[in-house]
């Protein structure tokens, strides 16, 4: 209930344009969501995954065309091309509009249009932002119920003001005694939209109703149409991880971490260290909101209140945290069901049980070497239900960041862990990061691509002018002494035989005591013309065996590698033309230099 005329107007207006059979507004409650869930059960849309182990639980498969995000199919419609930047695919609002409102008519024939009031960031906090999700997709509310505050509480906040209006369709209408899909979207990829309009705080999407293309409040909301509010308000919206650590000693510091889709982001979030004495609690695994407060310091919220998490390789071993969130009251999409309908995907610690169903809804032979899971398979979790939780992730004062890490899978080249000289040097750190291509996005070359501060996908401008930003974020900073240390790390750099050179995830927590003493100001660095670079005898190997012999090469900054490395920032720089901060530009004759 709401007696927000704009609001009621607007869902009015595109119920005559999409003409579903009926419009229902979402309360939030308990009953409603497990009567949603109950009713994709009976339709066959859904698993009830088994209720001793795990319970509240649901799974569903998507349709073999829509696993992942669809980027071709990602616009940011700007009023000028040039907003929209060399990185971004474009067209003009008006073109855009018109071309989908030709899809959207009649769009939900046959099927319920769902009104989602959400909130991004803690309800009623003047940091959050309240979006308003149309869709006929009964499984983006479920998910959205988590991922998200939503509900009649949203509405109580909302009153009278400003919503972002976001609406979402599968594209798959219903005519008279037509039976559903078990997951509905449009067939063809060229009727996929995932369109933003940033000047107007405009979300449309259709045909796709997975993850970020569906889920509007995230990718959608949180980083493309927030990041352009950041850069018009002077703060940050980024796709980062964000994390509290606690030393041997009892110190207490707050990082972010951007790493490109399907990078490690939800992993270091959760890790638990292998080193006795550090303790680390999870902010958020994917967004972080960050401005500066009254005295200066740089504080960041996580907006959301769920993780999307990879399901593959996700195990008790390598993030036992992440396993726990998942214990009861999630829904999971593209992972096998068990004939005991538990769930299994490649690398959950167990073998996989005979009578496996498999993402594709048919039956796993054990002499298949199809997978079970697909690769983007993800878990749907509250945050909440994290055993290591941060007392502090919902603070609508956000946590005070001292370091800010980026990173990506770089099989070569780029060593274990950098630090940058100062604030303008760790921009040009982020506007390089680079990552071989995950499944976190369809369609995507092999090989390694730029993805400048994981936020290529999600950058909802001028990737130039985004730069530009990070740059006058420095400048402006109320006290420069207080503005976090920039650092670049990478946990897959692999021998010339292919293999791990570190063994990643909890052992993650020793470079990260290497980053909080460099933060403290408690340990020297060797000077590289990429960066600090640490002491080999000061990350801590303690108790891995072989590791001491591999550390040379781990943290090996080889000039001539780097010298091949400038000639790709040059071609990926020149890309941006004039709107390329003359700071970058002296950033990479600066390491040129160096180098030489
Ligand atoms: P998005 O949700 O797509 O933004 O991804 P994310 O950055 O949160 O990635 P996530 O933590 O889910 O990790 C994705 C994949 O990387 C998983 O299959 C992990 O097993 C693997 N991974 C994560 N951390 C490490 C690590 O330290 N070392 C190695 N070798 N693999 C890792
Ligand atoms: C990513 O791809 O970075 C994700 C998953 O976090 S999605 O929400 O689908 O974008
Ligand atoms: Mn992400």
């Amino acid at each position: 209930m709401t007696q927000n005329i704009k609001l009621q107007n607007w869902v009015k207006e595109w119920a005559e344009i999409c003409q579903p059979e009926k419009v229902y507004w979402c309360d939030g409650s308990e009953e409603e969501n497990q009567r949603l869930l109950d009713e994709m059960v009976a339709s066959g849309a859904a698993v009830k995954l088994n209720d001793e182990k795990r319970p509240g639980s649901y799974a569903f498969n998507s349709d073999p065309s829509d696993v992942a995000r669809v980027e071709n199919r990602t616009f940011i419609c700007s009023a000028k091309k040039e907003d929209a930047g060399p990185t971004n695919n474009w067209k003009a609002p008006a073109d855009m509009k018109v071309e989908m409102l030709e899809k959207y008519k009649g769009c939900m024939k046959g099927r319920t249009m769902y009104v989602i009031p959400f909130s991004m960031g803690p309800l009623g906090s003047n940091i959050a932002k309240i979006g308003v999700e149309i869709t006929d997709s009964a499984y983006v509310v479920v998910n959205m119920r988590i991922m998200t505050r939503m509900g009649q509480a949203v509405l109580d906040v909302l009153g009278n003001d400003e919503f972002i209006p976001c609406i979402h369709s599968v594209g798959s209408p219903l005519a008279p005694g037509q039976e559903d899909v078990r997951w509905p979207c449009a067939s063809n990829i060229d009727d996929k939209y995932i369109s933003h309009f940033p000047e107007t705080n405009e979300i449309w999407s259709f045909g796709s109703g997975y993850g970020g293309n569906a889920l509007l409040g995230k990718k959608c909301l949180a980083l493309r149409i927030a990041s352009n509010m950041a850069k018009r308000e002077g703060w940050l919206a980024e796709h980062m991880l964000i994390m509290g650590i606690t030393n041997p000693k009892g110190e207490k510091k707050y990082i972010a971490a951007a790493f490109p889709s399907a990078c490690g982001k939800t992993n270091l979030a959760m890790l638990i260290p292998t080193i006795p004495g550090y303790t680390v609690e999870t902010v958020g695994d994917d967004i972080a909101w960050m401005k500066f407060d009254a005295n200066g310091v740089l504080r960041a919220i996580n907006p959301e209140a769920g993780f999307f998490g990879v399901a593959p390789f996700t195990s008790a071993e390598t993030n036992p945290n992440a396993m726990h969130s998942a214990d009861k009251n999630t829904i999971f999409t593209n992972v096998g069901v068990t004939p005991d309908n538990d769930i299994w995907w490649e690398g959950i610690g167990w073998d996989c049980p005979a009578g496996t169903i498999d993402w594709k809804n048919k039956l796993h032979e054990a002499s298949s070497t199809e997978a079970v899971a697909h690769p983007n398979a993800r878990f749907t979790a509250p945050a909440n239900q994290c055993p290591c939780v941060d007392a502090a992730w919902e603070d609508p004062a956000g946590v005070p960041i001292s370091a800010i890490l980026f990173g990506g899978r770089r099989p070569s080249t780029v060593p274990l862990v950098y630090q940058a000289f100062d604030w303008n040097h760790g921009v040009f750190m982020g506007s390089i990061v680079g990552s071989e291509v995950t499944a976190a996005a369809i369609g995507l070359k092999a090989g390694v691509r730029r993805d400048p501060f994981a936020m290529l996908p999600f950058c909802g401008y001028n990737m130039g002018d985004y730069f530009g930003h990070w740059v006058t974020v420095g400048e402006n900073a109320p006290d420069k002494s207080k503005l976090p240390m920039i650092f670049n790390v990478n946990w897959f750099r692999k021998s010339p035989e292919g293999k791990w050179l570190w063994p990643g995830y909890g052992d993650n927590i020793r470079v990260l005591g290497w980053i909080l003493d460099r933060v403290m100001g408690n340990v020297d660095a060797v000077e590289t013309p990429i960066g600090f670079v640490p002491n080999k005898e000061d990350i801590n190997i303690d108790g891995l065996k072989g590791q001491a012999e591999l550390m040379d090469a781990l943290l090996e900054v080889d000039k001539n590698l780097w010298l091949d490395e400038c000639e790709l920032i040059a071609e990926h720089q020149a890309q941006f033309g004039d709107s390329l901060p003359k700071e970058l530009k002296e950033q990479y004759e600066n390491l040129k230099a160096r180098l030489a």
